[in-house]
This record gives C-alpha cells, structure tokens and sequence, in this order.
C-alpha cells in the first residue's frame, strides 16, 4: 500500500478533514521496529494513521548530531507503507518554525532532571515540536515509546497543562533479540561498541530481577544496575525515580523506574525498565 505524503501544514489539514479518528505517531525518521511498533498501535486503534518524520532542530544542544542524525526518507517510506500507515508528514524546517517563530513550550520540574539536567532546552525543544505537531494534526490519539520515558513523561504532563485533546498513549520497548534496546542512534555503534552496549539492557534485566525476588532497597537495586552497565562505559547516571514525577528514590523502591545514560564510544545511549508498575496504568495520563 502506498503512503500518502504530506509536506505541508495546509497538506496535513485536508487530510485530517476526511471522516474517522485519526492517531499520530512522531518520529525523527530513521525508522526501526520500535517505531514500527507504535504504528502498528495506531493502526489498531484509529480509522487512519498519519506518521510524523521531522528531525526537529530545537531538541539538538550545540554539539550534537542534529547535522549528522540519519535521513532515510526512502526508506523510511517503504517501510511505512507495508505497515499500513495512510499519511506520513514531512515538513520542511520552515513549515514547522515559520519566519519569526518565537514561541516556545517550557515544560516543568521533571524537565531539569536526567536528560534535561544533561541536555539544556532539550525537553522544551521536545515539548514545542510536539504540542505544534498535535496543534497541526489534531488527532485523537498520539504514541509515544516507554524508549525514550522521560519524554514521554513530559509529554503527558504537557498534554493535561495544556489540555490538548489527544490521548497519549505509551508503547512498551522493543528490543533486539539480544536485549538491546532499538534506537536510531544505534546506527552509529561499531560491531564492537555494539556488544559493550548490550550491558546496559543486562543491568536494567539484574535489577528487575533483583526486584523480582523481593528486593526494594533503592540504593541496592541501582547499585546492582550501576555495576553491569558499568562494563560499556561511564554511565552519565543510573537512577532509581518515582515513575510520574522522576524524582530520586531513597529508601523503598515498591514502584520505580530505574533508567540510565551512557556513552558508548561516541554514541549516547539511554534504557529504562519499570518496576512494579505496568505501563498501561501509564495510559490514563497521570
Ligand atoms: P524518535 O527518536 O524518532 O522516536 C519516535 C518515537 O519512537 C518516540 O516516541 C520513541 O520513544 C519511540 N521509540 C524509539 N525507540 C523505540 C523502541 N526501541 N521501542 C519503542 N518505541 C521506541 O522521540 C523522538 O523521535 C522525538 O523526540 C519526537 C517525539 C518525534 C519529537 O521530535
């Protein structure tokens, strides 16, 4: 089946004017099986199906890869076509931050933390791209990866401030066979980076497990995903948060989320597992 292609926001709005509900799934491009993932989710739970590819400048700091992220329009097209998607919208920079754009969406406290505290502005880059692409598509339902889980964090907190009418939905990680977690910026791993990468997954896994047989010591279960995900290099920080709010956890972890950053070579990466809280209940938004 063939996508149809939208490049503009005039373009975009005569689509969504057809009947039905519509989902939305944003991406960057570069498309993999995570992101085939929350098309699917779309496809299942939506009349039609629009998937956003814009590699959005204001979430790059000065010196990251905005210049060098991977562009595969081609086949990031075919890919959405056999997956069953009806649209895909490709605006050009200017179609999304206009001549005199000056508007920016700062979202809150759990926005400074982790990769915010890491990577300044990213997250009000995240939230401006985001609330423009909900304010332009209008959809019903839009899908956002457990992958990236303080993004999808700060989205939702974003989305009930600002009472966007669209539901945000989270999608569970899809991994490689081998535990890695899929990323576009794996494409940058060397075969050698790419197995001390697998031990971020075996940390997150240790821990969970940990936590699996009784264990709720905060300090013990990052400790014990510190250590292995330790072996791919420095981590950037191993945290053990409340799920909602992100906030450190000392003390009992009965419900927590343990996510971590490392550079690996020169690839960043980051994983995340959820403990003692299915992502569903995430689904409600709160
Ligand atoms: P991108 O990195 O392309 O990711 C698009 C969506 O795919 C995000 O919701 C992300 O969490 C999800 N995703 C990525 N890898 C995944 C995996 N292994 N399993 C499940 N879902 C996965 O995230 C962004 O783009 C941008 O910040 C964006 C939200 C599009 C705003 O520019």
């Amino acid at each position: 089946m063939s996508v149809e292609i939208l490049r503009s926001v005039a373009a975009l709005r005569g689509w969504r004017q057809r009947p039905g509900s519509v989902g939305l799934v944003p991406t960057m491009g570069a498309l993999h099986a995570g992101h085939a993932s929350l098309v699917s989710a779309a496809r299942a739970e939506n009349d039609r199906v629009v998937v956003s590819l814009f590699v959005n400048p204001t979430q790059f700091g000065p010196g990251e890869d905005y210049q060098a992220y991977p562009r595969e329009e081609g086949a990031d097209l075919a890919l959405l076509g056999s997956l069953g998607a009806d649209a895909a919208f490709l605006p050009a920079v200017e179609e999304v931050y206009p001549p005199g754009d000056a508007t920016r969406v700062m979202p809150g406290p759990i926005a400074t933390l982790l990769e915010g505290a890491r990577r300044p502005g990213h997250f009000t880059g995240v939230a401006t791209v985001v609330t423009k692409l909900l304010a332009m598509t209008e959809p019903d339902r839009a899908y956002f990866g457990q992958k990236d889980f303080q993004q999808l964090r700060v989205v939702q907190s974003v989305a009930r401030d600002l009472a966007l009418r669209a539901e945000i939905v989270p999608c569970p990680i899809v991994r490689d066979a081998d535990g890695l977690a899929l990323s576009s910026r794996n494409a940058y791993l060397s075969p050698e980076e790419r197995v001390l990468a697998l031990s971020l997954s075996r940390g997150l896994t240790a821990a969970a497990a940990a936590h699996g047989r009784g264990e709720r010591d905060a300090d013990r279960l990052r400790a014990i995903a510190s250590d292995i995900a330790s072996q791919a290099g420095t981590p950037d920080y191993v945290s053990v948060a409340e799920p909602l709010t992100l906030r450190e956890l000392t003390g009992a972890a009965d419900r927590a989320v343990i996510l971590l950053a490392c550079r690996v070579g020169k690839t960043r990466l980051i994983d995340n597992v959820l403990l003692g809280l299915p992502l569903e209940e995430l689904r409600a938004g709160v």
